[in-house]
């Protein structure tokens, strides 16, 4: 087996050095190898104490979270965390002073080692977490018992529930560290440990007593973070059994709460949300393995940018680089609209501003980076152009050329485009190598995806260079091609043909937004498109039906062209599907209109409006992504079915413990996805025709995953 654990004496002390790259995960063999090399601390006459370590840029990360696969039912994990359980408490009984050294992260199963131990030290710049329920299952491994102990009830249900890291100082506040270390961490814990053990000092946070008022306190903040959770957690199972984990260890003996505990834990490993998020968290990782595109791809560093357009758009793609610390140029073709822009990107600093999210100074800092400009002045200087100007062919083909003409040879030359053809800029630009779309979602400065198209000839280089770009403007970049709407809003089209059809044949407009907010979308396609601009979508239907296409095969409605006519824009207008307080505002009513112009739609079509269940509206414009979806893998525009699904969740909020469309759709099984294709293709017309591909995975027996993911 090989070696995952190191034992080495120094300076009379055992060092136990995990040596598990990247990020020292507790696969299964780590676990053994750390009880065994704390058993021969212990046994060892010449060490006084024991120093528990990482290798390389970290503490420990947590348990492997591959393994997780292989508890198929909670009798199986019951099985192995009896076995851990029982392994940590016989750390904690060592007899010498075990001290954890922490550097980078102790995160999950990693923080549970280091509290298990006696003592804890820890860089400064180190962090600690319990990030479990992201990944919707909850510490396993003593977590929620020994934490409550050690840094009280409230500090442990925000960091069991949120996830979110804890930095070293404010983790030696709350009592979960001992000591911060300056300078070499090995060294500040072997004279750490020494003291301690010269001093015969041993504590186990397993026999730390809570008070009855500790007790007391901790129940009502559990049923706090319960009554929060209604709002911050929907839909999701973790973070509530992350709660009960806690409260029974405030009123139950440690064992007693680590059996519940273990319990709660089973159930969540094999729920659909933890296999979801789990799904999710490698799908992340995998977006940035490209096909093509080696890990040692020549990158470019982007050090100043600039951005043409300044509208919604170019403005929240500006405020993205300067957020980021790049310097960016914003033009447009007058001062008027540079002002309109700039007045928008000060707005919306303003409300963040407000909320606590920056200070005054901050905000200051960040706009300065922002320089409006009306012409190409300094735009030799930049690595990056962003094309954001409107959604029209010429214009944008003028704009790449200009941009040619203007910028260095080895510049970037992107485009913000949502739909149009990248490889038809790139000719106009005469420098095809260097033209890629990158496709933000709306509002740019807040939806973490960005996706990058790549053209014809788009360099490897210049894909390279912007997946670091993305990492870098605290985005997910996912390299698509370079299809009509290319992933997102290729598929998109069919999800709001869908709800377009719903409502005239039967839904409401309100009805059909809620089902799709239960189903745990942020916003509903009507919602949606009130935000985003009816305008936007009419023009690029126009655009089409200029060169005889549409965007989605079957029925066109003919009701958001209507509104489109009637200058309902959505919220910017005051109206749209919705009615609104006013031009700008969220604050919406339903409007009879719809109602009547659904009624006049169904007539012209035929079509007799009937009630239409709630499962009927998430079943069809759901099919209608896995459909689609099926159709961009097979001719290959996705790479992967989780890159689509990494597409869905960061641009368009898609409930992630549902795991993305594509895993949606193997969650619900394919053969049900196809029997409702059929079905409906029986009832609406031959364009709902089953994409070759999940014909052929039903007949196979698979899924978009093959035969794992849910299994
Ligand atoms: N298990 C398995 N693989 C892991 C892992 C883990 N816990 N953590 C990271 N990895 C893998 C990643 O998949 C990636 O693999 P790849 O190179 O093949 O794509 C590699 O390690 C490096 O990870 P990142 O790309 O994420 O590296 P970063 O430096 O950006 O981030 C990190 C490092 C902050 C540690 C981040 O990886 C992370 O958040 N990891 C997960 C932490 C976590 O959720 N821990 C809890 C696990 S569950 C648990 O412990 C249950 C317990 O209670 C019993």
């Amino acid at each position: 087996m090989a070696d995952l654990v190191r034992y080495e004496l120094k300076d009379g002390v055992a060092v136990v050095t995990i040596d598990n790259p990247p990020v020292n995960a507790l696969a299964p063999e780590v676990w053994g190898q750390i009880d065994e090399a704390v058993k021969r601390g212990v046994a060892d006459p010449s060490a006084g104490a024991i120093v528990l370590i990482g290798a390389g840029t970290t503490f420990i990360a947590g348990a492997d979270i591959k393994a997780f696969d292989l508890l198929r039912t909670p009798a199986d994990s019951m099985t192995r965390s009896e076995g851990t359980h029982a392994l940590l408490k016989r750390m904690e009984d060592a007899t010498k002073p075990l001290v954890a050294a922490i550097h980078g992260n102790a995160l999950g199963g990693g923080l549970e080692v280091a509290q298990a131990c006696h003592f804890r030290v820890a860089t400064k710049d180190a962090k600690v977490g319990q990030p479990e329920a992201l990944l919707g299952i909850i510490p396993g491994a003593g977590g929620t018992q020994r934490l409550p102990r050690l840094a009280g009830a409230t500090m442990a249900l925000e960091m069991c529930t949120g996830g979110r890291p804890v930095p070293a100082p404010r983790a030696l506040a709350a009592g979960i560290i001992d000591h911060i270390v300056d300078g070499n961490l090995l060294d500040g814990a072997i004279a750490f440990a020494k003291a301690k053990a010269g001093a015969h000092e041993i504590r186990k946070v397993r026999e730390i007593v809570i008070s009855p008022d500790g007790v007391q306190a901790g129940l009502a903040a559990c049923d706090a973070m319960r009554a929060s959770l209604k709002n911050t957690a929907k839909g999701m199972a973790a973070p509530y059994a992350v709660v009960s984990a806690i409260e029974a260890g405030l009123t139950l003996p440690f064992d007693q709460g680590s059996v519940r505990e273990r319990e709660l834990f089973a159930d969540c490993v094999v729920s659909t949300e933890s296999k979801a998020l789990r799904h999710l968290f490698f799908a992340e990782r995998e977006v940035a393995k490209v096909p093509g595109v080696p890990k040692d791809a020549k990158t470019n560093d982007i050090t100043r940018a600039a951005v043409i357009g300044a509208g919604t758009m170019g403005g929240g793609i500006a405020m993205t680089y300067a957020n980021a610390g790049i310097p960016v140029l914003l033009k447009d073709v007058d001062r008027a609209a540079l002002e309109r822009g700039l007045g928008t990107i000060r707005r919306n600093y303003d409300v963040t501003m407000s909320k606590g999210k920056m200070t005054a100074e901050q905000v200051e800092k960040t706009m300065a980076l922002i320089t409006p400009t009306t012409t190409y002045d300094g735009f030799d200087q930049v690595d990056i152009v962003v094309e954001a100007v409107f959604e029209n062919m010429e214009l944008k083909k003028t704009t790449f050329a200009e941009a040619a003409r203007v910028t260095r040879a080895d510049c970037v030359l992107a485009s913000n485009s949502s739909t149009l053809d990248i490889d038809e800029f790139a000719r106009a630009s005469g420098r095809p190598a260097q033209v890629v779309g990158h496709h933000f979602f709306s509002p740019a400065n807040v939806m973490k995806l960005l996706e990058i198209v790549r053209g014809r000839e788009t360099g490897k280089d210049v894909i390279a260079t912007s997946l670091k770009l993305s990492k870098k403007l605290g985005k997910v970049g996912v390299v698509v091609g370079n299809c009509f709407g290319f992933v997102a809003n290729r598929m998109l089209a069919y999800y709001m043909r869908e709800a377009y059809l719903l409502l005239e044949e039967g839904a409401s407009v309100e009805q059909i937004d809620r089902v799709l907010t239960d189903f745990g979308l942020p916003v509903g396609p009507f919602g949606m498109q009130d935000i985003a601009g009816i305008d936007v979508g009419a023009r690029i239907r126009q655009y089409l039906a200029s060169i005889g296409k549409s965007r989605a095969e079957g029925p066109q409605s003919a009701i958001p062209d209507r509104l489109f006519e009637m200058g309902r824009y959505g919220q910017k207008t005051g109206a749209g599907w919705y009615m609104y307080d006013a031009p700008g505002s969220r604050n919406r009513t339903p409007d009879l209109l719809i109602e009547q112009l659904a009624n006049e739609e169904a007539k012209k079509r035929g079509i007799v409006r009937r009630p239409i269940a709630d499962e009927e509206i998430v079943a069809r414009i759901m099919t209608a992504l896995a459909n689609e979806g099926a159709r961009v893998l097979e001719e290959q525009f996705a790479t992967r079915p989780g890159d689509i699904d990494i597409i869905y969740v960061y641009g368009f909020g898609f409930p992630r413990q549902r795991g993305g469309p594509m895993f949606y759709a193997d969650s619900v099984g394919l053969s049900t996805v196809l029997s409702r294709v059929n079905e409906y293709r029986a009832r609406f017309g031959d364009y709902w025709e089953p994409a070759p591909l999940l014909g052929r995975l039903v007949a196979e027996g698979r899924g978009f995953y093959g035969e794992s993911a849910l299994t």
